[in-house]
């Protein structure tokens, strides 16, 4: 049977070089694997105030979360924490308080950046949210992508064997370990 995988990319810009490392990801992944990319763009910020009646996007993000086995996070750094669109369908999924979704999925991350330590602080602070969360994290191996110019493309193709390699030994690891979780 399939594992659906939520795909929860945490930039929303057209030529994200995140967005690159996630296809890059499903690309590598297992053939049972059913990749669902979660759409965060179009939630509102969060408002408590509309907890019992969200609008038509927060519903379809939480169905989305409800419905699949596992997460896979890939973010930028945004000064050093992780970007306020991802924060934000983190929050508005944790909510009403006592129906918090994300609770039990197992998550991977992964991170790109054109900085030299490549998102490893905003993972920091992922990390940190998501056990708040009740979400349990794989711990290695750690991916932190210092993206130079061509090293993925918008089709998810890696021109580094090196990279490519490494990213396949991440995916091996992070779909055995989910099983364990489903
Ligand atoms: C950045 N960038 C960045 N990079 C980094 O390694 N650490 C950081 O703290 C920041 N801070 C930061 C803040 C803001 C507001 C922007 C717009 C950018 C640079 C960042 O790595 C680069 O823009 C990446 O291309 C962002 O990833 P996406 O959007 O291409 O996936």
């Amino acid at each position: 049977m399939a594992r659906t995988v939520a795909i929860i990319v945490g930039s929303v810009r057209k030529d994200s070089i995140n967005l690159k490392l996630a296809k890059a990801l499903v690309k590598l992944a297992p053939s049972d694997f059913d990749c669902d990319f979660v759409r965060i763009d179009d939630l509102p910020v969060y408002n408590q105030d509309l907890d019992r009646s969200p609008p038509e996007s927060v519903s379809r993000t939480k169905s989305q979360i409800a419905a699949a086995k596992a997460l896979l996070f890939v973010t930028p750094e945004h000064n050093r924490s992780l970007p306020t669109a991802l924060k934000n369908v983190l929050d508005w999924v944790s909510r009403p308080y006592g129906k918090n979704l994300w609770a039990g999925k197992p998550a991977g991350i992964a991170g790109a950046s054109i900085g030299a330590i490549g998102t490893a602080v905003a993972q920091a602070h992922l990390r940190s949210v998501l056990g708040y969360l009740d979400v349990p994290t794989l711990g290695q191996p750690e991916v932190y992508i210092h993206f130079s110019q061509g090293l993925i493309d918008e089709h998810g193709n890696i021109s580094n064997e090196t990279t490519k390699n490494f990213l396949q030994t991440f995916m091996n690891r992070y779909a055995a370990w989910i099983s364990e979780y489903n």
